[in-house]
Parts: C-alpha cells; sequence; structure tokens
C-alpha cells in the first residue's frame, strides 16, 4: 500500500532519516514501513471542560489504531469551551478549523480520528478534515450523565435559562437558584440536552462520519471507549480504502443529517455549522434546503429545550439509529458512512426501547418541526426559526418593534419600568451578526423585560442577527441575513415600527413603506455599537466572514485544498 506519510518515512536519504529519527521514541523499526499514520484530533482541554476525558478516549483510539497495523498520534488541536470563552466560541470556530486543517496537511499523516464534544469543536473539526480530505472519522465524546436538584432532572443549559426567569419573576429564591448550581453538571461529557453538541454529534453520525450507533453514547459509559477503540481500527481500514470525505458525503448525506436535524428536535445552530461544512466539500447546500428538507419532518425525540428528557434518557431508549428508522423512508438510501455501507444499513435492527422518549411516526412530539427560514424586507437573504420551540399562538404575530442597537443596550434598559413594551411587541437585538459583534454570539433568546414576567408572560417575538444557544427556547426569528452591520434592513428598524410575523407564509416583514424605508439611513448609535477591532484574528474574521445564511466561514476558507504538500522543510 502506497501511504503519504511515505513521503516523509521512505528511503534511505537524509530527509527520510531525519523525519524517522525524530519520531521513533520507542517505537519499532517497522513504523515507518507501510503502517498508515493515525493522527487523532484532540480537542481535549481543562478549559474545554465538556471535552477533558477526550485523553481517556484518546487511548482507546489507540489501542485499536495500533490493532490493526497502524501508528496513532494524538495531535492537540485548538479547543473551545462554549461557556467561557469570549466574546463567543463562534468567533474562534473558523481559527480552530483552519489551525486544524493546517496542521493535519502540514504532518505525516494518512488519516485522523477527530475527537470533539463542546459545540463547536465538531463543526470545527469537520470543516478542516473535510478541507484536507485525508480519511477522517468522528468520535463524538457524548453527553453527561443527568444531574437532579430536589428530586427533579437538570437539563443543561435549559433549565438554567427557566431557573433565571423564575428568579426575575420572583417564583424562586436567589438562593434555591445559586443551590442547583452544583447539581448541574453531573458528569464528564457536554450539555445533555438536545442542545448544540448533542446535536452535531448525532448530524455527524447522520452525515456519516461517525461510526454507527455511537453519537450519544454517554460520556462516561464504557460503550463509548469501545466504540473509539472500533473507530480507531476502523481509521486505519479507511487509509487502506482511501475513503476520504470527498469519496463518501454526498448532497444526500447532508439530506440525511438535515432529516436528523429534524427529528431530533436539534439546535439552529445546526445550520451555520452544516452550511460551513458543505461549503468546504464544495456541495451546493443552500439554506433553503433545511427547509425544503427538514420542516415537514417530525420532531420524535421529546428531549430538552423542545420536550421532557435528556440524552441519557435518549440513549435508553435507543438513540439515534432509532429514530432515524421511524423515518428511514426520508433519508437517501445511497449516503454512505466512514464504514463504507450506506447509513440505512444500521438501521435494519434498531429499535426503540422507551416510546415516551422516542417518539413513533404516528405520535410525534410537534408534526412539522424542523428548523424553518424566513424571508421577507427584514430578511431578504433568510432568517430561522425553530417552531418546535417557540409558541404556537405566536408563530402568526404583529407587533411594534422596541429596538437595541447592542447586549448592552438591552442590558442597560430592559427592566427599566418606563421602557415602552408590552407582551405584544417584537423586540430586536442587532449588531450581534457575525461581523458585528464579532462573531454571531448566542444572544438572540433575550431575556424578557421583569415587568411582563411579572404579569406571567413567558414569551415573546424575538428578532436578532445573531445565534441563540441549542438549549434555549422561545419564539426567537435569529441568524437574520443580512446582518445589520453588513447592510441588512434590520439596521434600518426604528421603536415603534410594526414587524410582521407569520411563520406559516414563511415570511418576516417590516412594515415600512418601500419608499421611506429606501430613504433611511443606520443611527450613527446603531453604527457605533458595530464591532471594528484594530487587528490580530478578529480584524482578520471581520474583513473576511460571511454571513449566516452561507455558514459564516471565512471567504478564504471555503473549499479544500486537499493533502498535498509540495516542499520539504529542509
Ligand atoms: Fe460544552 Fe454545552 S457547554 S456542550
Ligand atoms: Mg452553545
Amino acid at each position: 500500500m502506497e501511504l503519504r506519510s511515505d513521503q516523509w518515512y521512505a528511503g534511505q536519504d537524509r530527509n527520510a532519516y531525519i523525519h524517522r529519527a525524530w519520531m521513533r521514541r520507542g517505537v519499532p523499526d517497522d513504523a515507518f514501513t507501510g503502517r498508515p499514520q493515525i493522527a487523532i484530533a484532540n480537542t481535549a482541554s481543562d478549559l474545554t471542560p465538556c471535552n477533558a476525558h477526550l485523553t481517556e478516549v484518546a487511548q482507546s483510539v489507540k489501542n485499536g489504531v495500533y490493532e490493526a497495523g497502524g501508528i496513532p498520534l494524538e495531535l492537540p488541536v485548538v479547543s473551545l469551551g462554549e461557556t467561557n470563552v469570549r466574546p463567543t466560541a463562534m468567533l474562534w470556530r473558523n481559527m480552530a478549523a483552519m489551525a486544524t486543517e493546517e496542521m493535519l496537511r502540514a504532518n505525516a499523516i494518512d488519516g485522523v480520528v477527530l475527537l470533539g464534544g463542546c459545540d463547536k469543536t465538531i463543526p470545527s473539526l469537520l470543516m478542516a478534515a473535510s478541507s484536507v480530505d485525508l480519511p477522517a472519522v468522528v468520535v463524538p465524546g457524548g453527553p453527561m450523565l443527568t444531574g437532579t436538584f430536589q428530586g427533579v432532572p437538570l437539563g443543561c443549559g435549559t433549565d438554567m435559562w427557566r431557573l433565571s426567569e423564575e428568579v426575575r419573576a420572583g417564583t424562586l429564591s436567589q438562593a434555591d437558584f445559586v443551590r442547583s448550581e452544583s447539581a448541574t453538571i453531573r458528569s464528564r461529557g457536554h450539555c445533555n440536552t438536545m442542545g448544540t453538541a448533542s446535536t452535531m454529534a448525532l448530524v455527524a453520525e447522520a452525515l456519516g462520519t461517525v461510526l454507527p450507533g455511537t453519537a450519544g453514547t454517554p460520556a462516561p459509559d464504557s460503550r463509548l471507549l469501545q466504540a473509539a477503540h472500533a473507530t480507531g481500527r476502523l481509521a486505519v481500514e479507511m487509509v487502506a480504502a482511501d475513503r476520504r470525505p470527498s469519496t463518501f458525503l454526498t448532497t444526500g448525506s447532508f439530506a440525511n443529517a438535515i432529516v436528523a436535524l429534524a427529528a431530533v428536535g436539534g439546535s439552529t445552530n445546526a445550520v451555520v455549522h452544516l452550511l460551513a461544512i458543505a461549503g468546504r466539500l464544495g456541495i451546493d447546500l443552500t439554506l433553503d434546503d433545511f427547509d425544503r428538507i427538514g420542516s415537514r419532518v417530525p420532531v420524535l425525540v421529546d428531549l430538552q429545550p423542545a420536550g421532557r428528557f435528556l440524552m441519557e434518557d435518549f440513549h435508553r431508549a435507543g438513540g439515534l439509529l432509532a429514530v432515524l428508522r421511524e423515518v428511514r423512508d426520508l433519508l437517501d438510501p445511497t449516503a454512505l458512512t466512514v464504514t463504507g455501507r450506506p447509513l440505512v444499513e444500521s438501521l435494519t435492527d434498531a429499535p426503540v426501547w422507551d416510546a415516551e422518549v422516542i417518539r413513533p411516526r404516528s405520535a410525534p412530539l410537534v408534526a412539522e418541526g424542523g428548523i424553518a427560514v424566513l424571508r421577507g424586507n427584514l430578511a431578504p437573504d433568510g432568517a430561522l426559526i425553530k417552531p418546535a420551540a417557540a409558541s404556537p399562538h405566536l408563530l402568526r404575530h404583529r407587533g411594534r418593534a422596541v429596538v437595541f442597537d447592542s447586549i448592552e443596550d438591552f442590558q442597560a434598559r430592559i427592566d427599566d419600568p418606563d421602557l415602552d413594551v408590552d407582551a405584544d411587541s417584537v423586540m430586536v437585538l442587532r449588531g450581534c451578526g457575525p461581523r458585528g459583534y464579532p462573531g454571531m454570539p448566542e444572544v438572540a433568546n433575550l431575556p424578557l423585560p421583569k415587568k411582563l414576567l411579572a404579569l406571567g408572560v413567558r414569551d415573546m417575538v424575538r428578532v436578532c442577527d445573531g445565534r441563540m444557544s441549542g438549549t434555549a427556547y422561545g419564539t426567537v426569528v435569529l441568524h437574520v441575513a443580512p446582518e445589520a452591520a453588513a447592510g441588512g434592513p434590520l439596521a434600518l428598524v426604528r421603536t415603534g415600527d410594526v414587524i410582521s410575523l407569520d411563520v406559516g407564509a414563511r415570511r418576516l416583514d417590516l412594515e415600512v413603506p418601500e419608499d421611506e424605508l429606501a430613504a433611511r439611513v443606520p443611527d450613527p448609535a446603531t453604527v457605533a455599537a458595530f464591532a471594528d477591532p484594530r487587528r490580530g484574528w478578529e480584524r482578520l474574521y471581520v474583513d473576511h466572514v460571511q454571513q449566516a445564511d452561507t455558514g459564516a466561514d471565512l471567504d478564504f476558507l471555503v473549499g479544500s485544498s486537499g493533502s498535498g504538500v509540495i516542499r520539504e522543510s529542509h
């Protein structure tokens, strides 16, 4: 078998000597002759607590690689901890993808196992691997176990949003709120709701990039290590078969991912991530494909934030394959996985063990639950809403805009008793797109005004050019494109304008006459709130980031360069 790594290690000349000599470190003599060099791109980090256990997972991958005759090589890559990284982990997704891409290409490897978990880590790894196009397979780190507080399960994120609203409404004491903190995170692993991390793990499997049956296995479950071991073996097989992303990922693979996203009631964040991954592969995926393929798919999984249960329950109930079996007729039967076999082949023996958690097709949680794509004069290039997480009575709504130019502006004024806002108002937050913030943070699910919470209001229409956490809920229109900072009409909205939302008709409109709107310019205060970084990654990002409707990748990172490196290092 001819290996890419032979370019470094084969032969008796000075350069081959140098490449081998420094890499010996105890490996056998035959490590450099015909044995696939398998990188383990590892996002383990103490600053990404959701991924900290991946070092143990990497050990199981290594065992599998060795067993199959390969040489495992751990490669620590940029890691992003969702809850702490400022100003938002999304600002660094493309940087992580770029750094990982370059290190995979620059090194003497033949294939890679990608270890991710926390929200941005699997997307950045898949973007990188797609652009390098070496055999690549993901091991998702898995969700944490269910924590309980006062006898009640606590879902990561979702219950925290809920409890903090209860404090603001005066129905929960601050002391009890803080007491729940240590109960939320029960074990290793990523968020246990159907947030972005769970969603991306499942979507990666539906896409075909994970050993089928692995995603959703809880992080502390020994079956995760077993799957990691099997994935190590598989990576060696993939090199032998030259099974690169470009050889098996197709439009049909993405269609399957969109069906899975809808059926599990997954995060809106998956839309930007899938668009970005498709962009790296040169696959023509558009925002409208999400609506066309996904919006009529029933939500079958009763998990927070759309429903009640958590990932441990989901795994116990049969996991992703059981869900996909219910919607098998909607899947592309030709789409392949890392195994070289069609995804649908994995569905033959995939029973549902708990029909409360994974509903039958005949009794879905939400009949048409996928993500809806809205257009109108307020979002010419599109905006998203997740109807399953919204209030049915607000899906068709007209209301007066209450506009905020930044999250700081919002925080300063939202609880002002004199703020002119009522339950019918539409709260608008702008300056939170990829360029404006920068990085498109998860702020779109704005907290409601205290005075309305006290009246029992629990949801309002919100419109934003940012994102929201996959664990959040509410009638939130988000990813508005173009964003205010990129010349989008969102910058022109004034407090008091009427905004109309009609999810059934897929419309989001500003009811301002066309000529009046054309004559408006953004307020200086609106423009002043847009980011204008002086140097570094932020400058590069703001100058090159694309809008949400095409995946918010950097323009010069779209596409692939393959794995070739012509020049020697010395
Ligand atoms: Fe890491 Fe939620 S914070 S997955
Ligand atoms: Mg998040």
